[in-house]
């Protein structure tokens, strides 16, 4: 398996009334990451998860590199200190959320987690001039968060060619993840285009057969 391209596995699109087993299940067919979209109803026009639910998933899954993707606002200590503290191994959140980008993206290493940065699809990249240091990876969205079963946007393709380029022209190490709409027929787009972290919700949990929807998903890969 090339393990150059980690799945992250969305679990908006699992069996709520069944997710401790719906994650067993997609870590046994080899989902590389546990992403978990918190929603508020103000960032965006949905509600999800909370802390508590994150820290029964860890309890649980104690080796799983849990990414907590924040939609939510205002972004601050407690939020970030909330998931943190609840066993997240990575978080992000839009900088739309806050004024304070650059200090919350320090707050959540000191946190021990991997700190990201997601750029809605409407969102320029120069955002992200002035945080190399501070970032371990950027989020591109491929749709309008808020909800699982979009289509992907094209144009995000290009985005993530030049969040790779300006990153390598920053000299950043950092990973780039996709995320909405992505499914064997965009996957590939994704990798070519520089992403090595795909987030995959309802063309992995969302199909009946996990460990076949896993394997179209690696087969257009390879
Ligand atoms: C959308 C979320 C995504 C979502 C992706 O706001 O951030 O993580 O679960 O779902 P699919 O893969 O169905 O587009
Ligand atoms: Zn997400």
């Amino acid at each position: 398996m090339d393990k150059k391209h980690l799945i992250a596995g969305s679990i908006l699109s699992a069996d709520l009334l069944d997710l401790g087993n719906d994650i067993q299940k997609a870590l046994d067919v080899g989902t590389d990451i546990i992403h978990f979209d918190v929603m508020d109803y103000h960032f965006v026009q949905n509600l999800t998860f909370g802390p508590d639910l994150l820290k029964q998933i860890r309890a649980r899954f104690t080796d799983a590199i849990l990414d907590v993707h924040l939609m939510v606002e205002p972004i601050n200590e407690k939020v970030l200190g909330d998931y943190a503290k609840a066993g997240a191994s990575m978080i992000s959140f839009h900088p739309e959320a806050t004024p304070h980008v650059d200090r919350y993206l320090s707050f959540i290493r000191e946190q021990g987690c991997k700190a990201g940065l997601v750029l809605n699809p409407g969102t320029d990249t120069s955002v992200l001039r002035y945080l190399w240091e501070r970032l371990d990876f950027v989020l591109v969205m491929s749709v309008n968060p808020g909800f699982g079963g979009q289509k992907l946007i094209p144009a995000m393709m290009e985005k993530i060619k030049e969040v790779k380029a300006m990153a390598a022209a920053a000299g950043a190490n950092i990973q780039i993840e996709v995320d909405g709409g992505v499914a064997p027929n965009t996957i590939r787009a994704c990798a070519d285009a520089g992403a090595e972290m795909f987030v995959v919700g309802s063309a992995l949990f969302g199909k009946d057969d996990i460990a076949k929807a896993m394997s179209d998903l690696r087969a257009a890969l390879a």
